[in-house]
């Protein structure tokens, strides 16, 4: 297993290059089940979880190729309709091959993925609202199965806008002919690129990134060439990390129109961010950034994986700021071990009281999850001294070539065998 050793302290300056969206990727790669033909999909980031993906479809039956960001999806044989455990364990977005293989063999069966280090996470949306099309859902061994002996485009309403649900429910209705109508959908930008990539597919998808979606779904679906849209929550990472460290940084190959929640917040906090039409610099304040106070909510509300990174910037803050997390029940874990490089943090429930302290020092730590990973990291950059984090595989599930980029802005950084 790989550490980070970061030597914090110093203000950072330099670019660097945003890379393809995971969160776009994963659902982009599992809508190449839609058809047989061949489908190309570009600027896909060098990731554990895009990884996990290839394996899932070469498992399914596909001929993958993947490099350099390309990432080719052949089909040459029949495909099993089974995604198993040992493949949904590493990697929850498996449910989203649910959806296109349900649509296009009315069957499918894949392992319940169970909760994970942030909370919960059921997927009840995404089965409700398959039911409502025409599926019939059995469980059997930890799997659920999903069959249907004919799917009907119709109306679905989610309970809760859940970017899963809204993604699988896309796929699925992408291949049913007639007029799907989906309400209370997701609005994060990831979907509005699904919708892009399915339409390339030869289905007629509107009003993605607004509460109610329109699919009119296709009996065949085509291949398509596809580039996937960059990563905002890379890219709001860094723009979190130049805040903390101090200095001046740009970010190339980015979006800004996709980080409105997190710009403002960061604005209020004395940050200076110039933006451009797919760039971004980011300019740190003189003092110590001010408090402001934030509340994660769906897609356009601050986002659930940015609240990590960002209680980094409010724990140097000049004064109290709170944290609300209410998208997941569980996603304070990095608080403790900022708490372990000199934060002054009380969590209580879904709330975070920070107290900003003048300097952050240096301290082994670990991570939880991939944007608990990140925080840590931004941190370690902000920290006066050395910092060692461990479990840093749950960091390479969400950035890619994360030590080669944190070198272009200056920070120290390097990986080394524990
Ligand atoms: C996506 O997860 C992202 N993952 C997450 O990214 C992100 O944190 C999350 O959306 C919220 O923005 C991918 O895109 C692959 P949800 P997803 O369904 O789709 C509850 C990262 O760090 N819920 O919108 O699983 C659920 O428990 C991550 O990259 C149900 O109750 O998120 C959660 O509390 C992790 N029943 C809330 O809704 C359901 O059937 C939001 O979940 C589905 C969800």
């Amino acid at each position: 297993m790989d550490n980070f050793i970061i030597r914090g302290g110093k203000p950072l300056s330099g670019q660097t290059v945003i890379s393809g969206s995971k969160n776009a990727a994963l659902p982009i790669l599992l809508a190449t089940l839609l058809t047989r033909e061949k489908c190309e999909i570009k600027n896909v980031p060098e990731l554990m979880d895009i990884k996990s993906t290839f394996e899932l479809l070469n498992y399914l039956g596909k001929n993958c190729f993947y490099g350099y960001g390309n990432f080719v999806v052949e089909e040459h044989t029949a495909l099993k309709l089974h995604a198993p455990y040992d493949l949904v364990r590493k990697m929850r977005a498996s449910v989203l091959a649910a959806g296109p293989l349900l649509a296009r063999y009315h069957k499918a069966r894949f392992s319940l993925p169970g909760g994970c280090s942030i909370g919960v996470r059921p997927i009840d949306i995404h089965l409700e609202s398959f039911k409502k099309l025409g599926a019939v859902v059995t469980y059997e061994k930890g799997d659920v199965l999903l069959s249907a002996k004919k799917l009907k485009a119709g109306r679905v309403k989610f309970r809760f806008p859940s970017v899963g649900a809204t993604e699988n429910l896309m796929m699925c209705a992408a291949l049913i002919e007639g007029e799907t109508v989906l309400e209370n959908c997701a609005k994060e930008p990831e979907i509005e690129d699904l919708a892009d990539a399915l339409n390339k597919m030869g289905a007629e998808v509107t009003g993605a990134g607004t509460a109610v979606i329109k699919i009119k779904g296709r009996a065949k679906l085509k291949g398509l060439k596809h580039t996937v849209m960059p990563d905002r929550i890379e890219t709001g990472t860094f723009m979190l990390l130049a805040a903390a460290a101090g200095g001046r940084v740009r970010l190339l190959n980015t979006a800004p129109k996709t980080l409105t929640a997190l710009i403002k917040a960061m604005e209020k906090a004395g940050v200076k961010i110039n933006c451009y039409k797919d760039s971004m610099e980011v300019i740190a304040p003189h003092g110590r950034p001010k408090p402001v106070s934030v509340v994660t909510r769906p897609h356009p509300g601050f986002p659930t994986d940015l609240q990590a990174p960002w209680m980094v910037l409010m724990a140097r803050a000049s004064g109290e700021s709170e944290v609300h997390e209410t998208i997941f029940e569980n996603r304070f874990m990095h608080a403790p071990e900022l708490m372990r490089m000199g934060a002054d943090i009380t969590v209580t429930g879904q709330k975070a009281v920070v107290r900003g302290v003048p300097q952050l020092l240096g301290a082994p730590v670990m991570c939880s999850d991939i944007r608990a990973g990140a925080a840590m990291v931004v941190a370690a950059a902000a920290a006066k001294g050395k910092t060692v984090i461990r479990r840093i595989y749950h960091i390479d599930r969400g950035y890619e070539h994360l030590e080669h980029k944190l070198k272009d802005l200056g920070v120290d950084a390097s990986r080394v065998k524990a």
